[in-house]
């Protein structure tokens, strides 16, 4: 079954308590957490006093995207704030099979995330180590986007490769998903769809997520 993860990008902030509650009645299945600081992307999020005050409102995991330069300076912080799953970018740590090891040796589930011009390839090796790869069918920075169609073979090649490896990382999908795509994304191999517009949308929390749970 398909799990999916509201990006809280897409909130209206000064009701995000609200909002996180509404999530976890209306169906999500875990919270998607971006957090952006301004140099890896060209946009600034959150940080750790937002994560922190909406950990003690839901049950659904943490699952903390970092958009961040040079993130293992605050895997410690981060698991602090309650972070379930904590995501890097393969492009923004150069010591990767380190900081997984490190993210995995707390207890805390571990990703990579590639942006959309790297070839899912360069995770050949670490793949058994990692809980999730997150393909990013935006690039990252920003929500509202156009899903980017070239992802979708990203998704079947990512897919081929874990099953080969016999491997049981998940796949999730992040950026431009909406009831238009899900299914395409769902078949090509997705474990767990990222969606913030699309959920937000009309502030119908809970409708959204229904369209998208019955769309797939
Ligand atoms: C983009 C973020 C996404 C984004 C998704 O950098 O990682 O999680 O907020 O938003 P939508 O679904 O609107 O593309
Ligand atoms: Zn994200």
């Amino acid at each position: 079954m398909v799990k999916i993860a509201p990006s809280i990008l897409s909130a209206d902030f000064s009701q995000l308590g609200k909002h996180v509650k509404r999530l976890e009645q209306g169906g999500a299945d875990l919270l998607h957490i971006d957090v952006m600081d301004g140099n890896f992307v060209p946009n600034i999020s959150l940080g750790f006093p937002v994560i922190k005050s909406i950990r003690g409102l839901t049950k659904l995991d943490f699952d903390v995207h970092l958009m961040i330069a040079e993130p293992s300076k605050y895997i410690d912080e981060f698991v602090k704030a309650g972070a379930d799953f904590i995501t890097v970018h393969y492009e923004a740590e150069t010591h990767l099979d380190r900081t997984i090891n490190y993210i995995k040796g707390l207890g805390v589930k571990a990703g990579v995330a590639l942006n959309p011009a790297t070839p899912v390839s360069q995770l050949k090796y670490i793949l058994p180590s990692l809980d999730m790869v997150l393909i990013m069918s935006v690039n990252p920075g920003f929500g509202g986007q156009k899903y980017i169609g070239y992802s979708t073979e990203k998704i079947r090649e990512l897919k081929t490769l874990i099953d080969e490896l016999g491997c049981n990382t998940l796949i999730e999908v992040d950026g431009g998903i909406d009831k238009s795509n899900i299914k395409t994304i769902k078949e090509a191999g997705a474990d767990i769809i990222v969606a913030g517009s699309a959920v937000f949308k009309d502030d119908e929390i809970e409708k959204n997520i229904t369209q998208l749970k019955g769309a797939i």
